[in-house]
């Protein structure tokens, strides 16, 4: 007869005792499953972060990409507000930044060209004459590492990145953390960003989801209703690079200082809006009065009554109105993506401001982190 050893049995259930008393500690965990392969072979996964409000937020370690944002209307349905692609190819094959995390340099720096330190950098040119949201193959098509961070309170996925110097045209290493946080009992997830480099180097992270508050993907945004509090945007020229004025709002079609129609004033006889085809511009926020993200944008849409606000320590905030979008993205469910079916607020430092030393800088250097943090926040109203 064989005796049953006790000591290795009740050491393991009070390994399972102390793993479960940790568990609880650091919070629900996220549910996790493969989103699928890249074209080399790698394995891309998808985590979902879910909270009591009703909202859940779905990313994937490629492109560290927000996928889905399912939030309640008035009637207390969710619905998905944002763009996306059914698979990973969609998108390793996209060219709309759809829900990325955008870097090294987010926006566009004019001819692909900045001098730092005296050094002249050359960046690919992906966008006519300049270069766009960090060249070729930017941090929206990188493979991210991801980790569980959840803790009591919140779901939280964090993702990192670590940029080789010379990547895209750019100097120094970088390394790179993006945070998702979604907390239990808040209707917002909170997007923080962080990053250090070992050689001066400039940088400016954001996120480019496209929403469409409806949950209606097919439907254009024109009838949402916009607020930026922003008194200045900075103008640009015909191929959307600032001049470097900072040109009050009032008076033109970018006075979004009072909550009004996005597509009321959009096809104005406006020389601004010709270039954009629309609004493609970056709005000056209004100075922060503390530290911490402050109000930026809120957009409501009157048919659901859904009202998102965007929060943020950045200067500047991107307006895009979707206006690149032609009907050729394939997205969810085979929705083919038409014109103005969303808009973008990415939170950023002004685009091109290596190239402008009148802007807030974008300049990163050893022994320094670069942190901002950006909020949206969800509610709903008759
Ligand atoms: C940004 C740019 C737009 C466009 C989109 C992606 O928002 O400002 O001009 O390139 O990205 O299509």
């Amino acid at each position: 007869m064989t005796r049953l050893p006790v000591l290795p049995f009740a050491f393991f259930g009070f390994l399972m005792f102390a793993t479960s008393l940790l568990a609880s500690e650091s919070g629900p965990k996220l549910q996790v499953s493969e989103f699928g392969r890249t074209s080399d072979g790698v394995s891309i996964y998808r985590y979902v972060l879910s909270n009591n409000k009703g909202v859940e937020a779905v990313v994937i370690s490629y492109g560290a990409t927000l996928v889905s944002l399912k939030v309640p209307d008035r009637n207390g349905k969710a619905a998905d507000i944002v763009l996306g692609y059914d698979n990973l190819d969609g998108y390793e094959q996209g060219k709309s930044y759809f829900g990325a995390t955008i870097g090294r340099y987010g926006n566009r720096i004019a001819r692909g060209e900045f001098t730092l330190d005296g050094t002249l950098f050359r960046l690919p040119k992906n966008d006519g004459p300049n270069s766009l949201h960090g060249g070729i193959r930017g941090f929206n098509k990188r493979v991210w590492t991801a980790v569980d961070r959840s803790r009591a309170g919140a779901q939280v996925l964090e993702l990192s990145y670590t940029s080789l110097d010379g990547e895209e045209g750019y100097p120094g290493t970088l390394k790179v953390k993006v945070t998702y946080t979604l907390p239990a009992e808040t209707s917002e997830l909170r997007i923080d960003y962080t990053a250090t480099t070992d050689r001066d180097t400039v940088v400016n992270l954001t996120n480019h989801s496209y929403f469409n508050l409806s949950g209606d993907l097919s439907k254009e945004i024109v009838e949402h209703q916009l607020l930026l509090q922003a008194p200045q945007f900075t103008p640009v020229d015909s191929t959307l690079i600032p001049t470097g004025e900072l040109r009050a709002v009032r008076g033109t079609p970018f006075d979004f200082t009072k909550p009004a129609v996005i597509g009321a004033r959009i096809d104005q006889d406006d020389e601004q809006l010709k270039f954009g085809k629309g609004y493609d511009h970056n709005w000056v926020l209004a100075k922060a009065e503390k530290t911490g993200p402050r109000l930026a944008a809120e957009v409501f849409d009157p048919t659901s009554g859904r009202v998102l606000q965007v929060l943020t320590t950045e200067p500047g905030i991107q307006f895009y109105s979707g206006n690149f979008l032609d009907g050729t993205a394939k997205g969810k469910g085979g929705q083919l993506y038409a014109h103005r079916t969303g808009f973008c607020l990415e939170t950023q430092h002004f685009p091109d401001s290596p190239n402008h030393p009148n802007f807030p800088s974008t300049v990163l250097k050893p022994g320094e982190t670069y942190r901002t943090s950006t909020v949206l926040r969800f509610s709903s109203r008759k």
